[in-house]
């Protein structure tokens, strides 16, 4: 097996193109998807080559970046620099709508560019700008990620069994983690930790995903099928369940892969702990609450196939919505980048929110 250095390169900027693990192809093939223009980064997005929602911000960011760069080269001035870039800013948030990360970097990088070009900044200096910002972006993810790590890290036992959904590993980040994250900082704090990893129908990033970089960093990882999660708790043999979260809402609901919310149920029911880890770039305030935010729903081929193999028959209507909201109750406490929050989540997201605004 492969071992990718650590956090893993899971989005590079390399000679002007927007380099990508293709998460596609794993487990079988680690091999990386070059994106040199837009349509192919929204390409990238949309067929989850790039996925989990800071990763996509990353993505974003630099994509935004390759964009300035494009249309500075090719356009004669300034006006059809910004004409090309913000046609490329609405094409890169059409992509999926539910990770609030993409939008964040976005608007960060877009923001940045606008207030240059109004500053008078020319457009070899914008560029240098833009690039740098999506490094920050990237880097203060990785921090972000540590952080939290370490901050859900204290809430473990030194021997404990983690249930975890979808991959919010460092796969789904700038290469750190945020669930998965607090997982690889238990075990830097000389933890003994054992991972339960849903598969994740229908797209199984827990199987493809999360197995294989747990086993690739040499962790400890028993696969289970979803429906296996309510048996494991109820024999007692889970300490915490710990998922991301595509968008936190102002209220603390939070938006993660499908099946995070039986999940968060199950632990009630069980009276184990269900916390959310997730870096600043995940908190919505501007959505006051989890019945507000978009849920994006995918192909239904997704759901009636398995690897390319039809399971259902043809024809035959399948709903697949690829998030669920897990009501702000049902979560013990936010582990964030500022310390772990605890209900009622209303003020303290505000604070972290500011905190985020004021770096
Ligand atoms: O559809 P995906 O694979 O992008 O969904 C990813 C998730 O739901 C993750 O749990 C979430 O983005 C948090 S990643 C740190």
């Amino acid at each position: 097996m492969t071992r990718l250095p650590f956090p893993f390169p899971v989005v590079q900027w390399q000679d002007e193109q927007v380099v990508l693990i293709d998460q596609t192809l794993l487990p079988q093939q680690l091999a990386y998807r070059c994106c040199g223009d837009i349509p192919t980064l929204c390409t990238a997005i949309r067929e989850l080559a790039v996925r989990g929602a800071p990763a996509i911000g990353v993505a974003a960011a630099y994509g935004l970046a390759m964009s300035w760069r494009a249309h500075s080269g090719a356009a004669g001035n300034l006006n059809e620099i910004l004409g090309g870039f913000r046609t490329d800013f609405a094409a890169l948030a059409a992509t999926r709508p539910t990770a609030v990360n993409l939008f964040w970097a976005l608007e960060r990088i877009g923001g940045l560019a606008e207030s240059l070009v109004d500053g008078g900044a020319d457009p070899s200096t914008v560029a240098a700008a833009l690039l740098q910002e999506a490094d920050t972006i990237l880097a203060e993810d990785i921090a972000m990620c540590r952080a939290l790590g370490r901050a859900g890290a204290e809430l473990l036992p030194e021997e404990a069994t983690v249930l975890t959904h979808c991959n919010a590993g460092g796969l789904a980040t700038g290469g750190y983690g945020t669930a998965i994250g607090v997982i690889y900082a238990a075990r830097e704090m000389g933890k003994k930790i054992h991972v339960y990893a849903d598969e994740t129908r229908p797209l199984l990033q827990g199987a493809r995903l999360t197995a294989w970089e747990l086993a690739d960093q040499g962790m400890d990882v028993t696969l289970l099928c979803d429906s296996a999660a309510a048996s494991v708790l109820r024999r007692g043999k889970i300490d915490a369940v710990i998922t991301g979260a595509d968008r936190i809402a102002a209220n603390g609901d939070s938006a993660n892969k499908i099946g995070t919310y039986p999940l968060a149920v199950l632990a009630r029911r069980h009276q184990v702990p269900f916390y959310i880890a997730a870096p600043i770039s995940t908190f919505d305030p501007a959505t006051a609450h989890g019945d507000d935010i978009e849920i994006e729903e995918r192909a239904s081929d997704e759901v009636a196939c398995c690897h390319g193999l039809r399971t259902a028959p043809v024809g035959i209507a399948a709903y697949n919505p690829a998030f669920d909201v897990t009501p702000a109750e049902l979560i013990t406490a936010i582990i964030t980048d500022l310390g772990v929050m605890r209900p009622p989540y209303t003020d303290s997201l505000e604070a972290w929110a500011s905190a985020g605004e004021s770096k």
